[in-house]
């Protein structure tokens, strides 16, 4: 649809989510349930502000003032009680009911639908003449309790939802997603004489085919694909919803140039931002905020949270990076280390079995094997500075706030509570001694005392 025709008359949303979510048996409002780590409405809200919608309602229980607060600025209206999907979409009255334009109703559960589809039904609604509603169908493999739309002469005749169906009305393919957009001159009178009179005693948006119908007007339908309507109602719908937007964006990363040697086996965040020729070995878990640049090497098994990560660094296999983490260009991140607020930067090394947290690590500095910084004193936490070029010996133990100069070097084992100044050496452990041929005595000694235990 061209821009002018969206510019011409508005566009408002509203997004139902005050419903009980029981078949997902949580504590947590079905909406705020997280598919590639962004929750089912924030998918809602962001797939709506591609129209930038004049206003957008989304209406919530009063209990949900999490939800509230998690959306503020977008603003919330209450459905005192859950009637049903017509009673919720009467909460956004006071914001909407001297509204002119269009208003796109749709569901908190149904989470993947995509600007072209809602572009389409916009188009359908304005384009047909006295066309009061625009349902959005679909046509899925399974048709579960889906609401199923009958077609009529005139376009869309009536929905009928499962639990009110005849055998044969059950047996039509054409099904409802929920969404809908609506004439906003004629919403609140067509809401307003929902009843009902049904087989689950709610008040059912979608009997306002018929009331439009009745009052004189026309309803049409959209089609869209099965996978863009899926409703998330219980955990394994939740699943499959996540199987879907994994899929795709397994597909975008590679077609932007990423490779991904086992697809199916990498998991990304809906914010995850890859660069090209960025290798991506199996079993790796990306949280979210993680920015990759290109010509990145990520191995296995390594799971990465708010991270950014530059030009040809090497992570992993087994690397665990959290939040607050930036690997400069060229920099190595090795198995079983875990970093967090650290940045590390060009070239430096952090290759085996280490905890790098709250710490600056200089360029080309190499930190070796079992380096722990002691960050945490139970109720605070302090910085390790390390300066360019120096050399942690392995297992040593670095006790914030510390820093270590340039060029400096930590003898392996130490533990270091003081500033370590540039070019120094660091010794901080306990001196060696040897005494010549004593361990000859002592394998004697003890293999006499096994003899005479053993005769006895
Ligand atoms: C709804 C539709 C059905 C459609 C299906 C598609 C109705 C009556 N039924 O059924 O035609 O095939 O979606 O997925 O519209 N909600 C409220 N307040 C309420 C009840 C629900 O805000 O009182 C919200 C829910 O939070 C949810 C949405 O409306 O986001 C849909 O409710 P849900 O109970 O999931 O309806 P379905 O049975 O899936
Ligand atoms: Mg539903």
């Amino acid at each position: 649809m061209s821009v002018a025709l969206l510019e011409n008359a508005p566009i408002a949303c509203i997004i139902l989510a005050a419903g009980k979510g029981s078949r997902m048996l949580s504590d947590l409002p079905k909406v705020m349930h997280q598919i590639a780590n962004r929750s089912m409405i924030d998918h809602v809200l962001h797939n709506v502000a591609e129209f930038a919608p004049q206003h957008q309602a989304v209406i919530v229980a009063p209990t949900m003032t999490d939800l509230q607060k998690k959306l503020a600025p977008v603003p919330t209206f209450i459905q005192e009680q859950q009637l049903g999907t017509g009673d919720a979409a009467k909460a956004a009255r006071p914001l909407l009911q001297d509204f002119q334009g269009d208003v796109l109703i749709l569901f908190g559960d149904t989470p993947f639908i995509s600007k072209e589809t809602l572009s389409h039904m916009i188009a359908a609604r304005r384009s047909t003449e006295n066309c009061a509603v625009t349902v959005l169908g679909f046509r899925p493999a399974d048709k579960k309790k889906y609401a199923r739309l009958v077609m009529g002469d005139q376009g869309l005749h009536e929905i009928v939802e499962f639990a009110d169906a005849s055998d044969d009305i059950k047996q039509l393919d054409l099904c409802n997603s929920g969404v809908m957009c609506i004439d906003g001159t004629k919403l609140f009178l067509l809401l307003d004489q929902i009843d009902c009179q049904n087989a689950q005693g709610e008040y059912y948006l979608t009997d306002i085919v018929k009331l439009a119908r009745a009052a004189g007007h026309i309803c049409n339908i959209v089609e869209a694909p099965e996978e863009e309507l899926m409703g998330i109602n219980s955990r394994q719908e939740l699943a499959e919803g996540e199987r879907y937007i994994q899929h795709k964006l397994r597909t975008r990363a590679m077609a932007q140039g990423a490779t991904l040697i086992a697809p199916e086996t990498v998991f990304f965040s809906m914010d995850t931002i890859l660069g090209k020729d960025v290798i991506i070995h199996p079993h790796v878990v990306f949280g979210p905020k993680v920015h990759v640049a290109d010509h990145v090497e990520i191995k296995s098994f390594s799971h990465l949270e708010e991270t950014h990560i530059d030009t040809q660094a090497v992570i992993g296999p087994y690397a665990r990076l959290r939040p607050g983490t930036k690997i400069g260009p060229k920099a190595k991140i090795g198995n079983f280390v875990e970093t967090k607020n650290v940045t590390i930067e060009e070239g430096a090394k952090v290759n085996h079995l280490s905890y790098v947290g709250d710490g600056h690590i200089g360029t080309k500095a190499n930190i070796g094997a079992g380096t722990i910084f002691c960050n945490y004193d139970g109720y605070n936490k302090a910085k390790t500075e390390i300066g360019a070029h120096a050399f942690i010996g392995s297992n040593s133990a670095l006790v914030a706030p510390t820093r270590i100069g340039a060029h400096a070097i930590v003898a392996a084992g130490s533990i270091i509570t003081k500033t370590v100044p540039e070019n120094a050496l660091a010794l901080a452990r306990g001196k060696q001694v040897n005494k010549e041929n004593l361990a000859t005595e002592i394998n004697r000694r003890n293999q006499a005392k096994k003899q005479a235990n053993s005769s006895k």
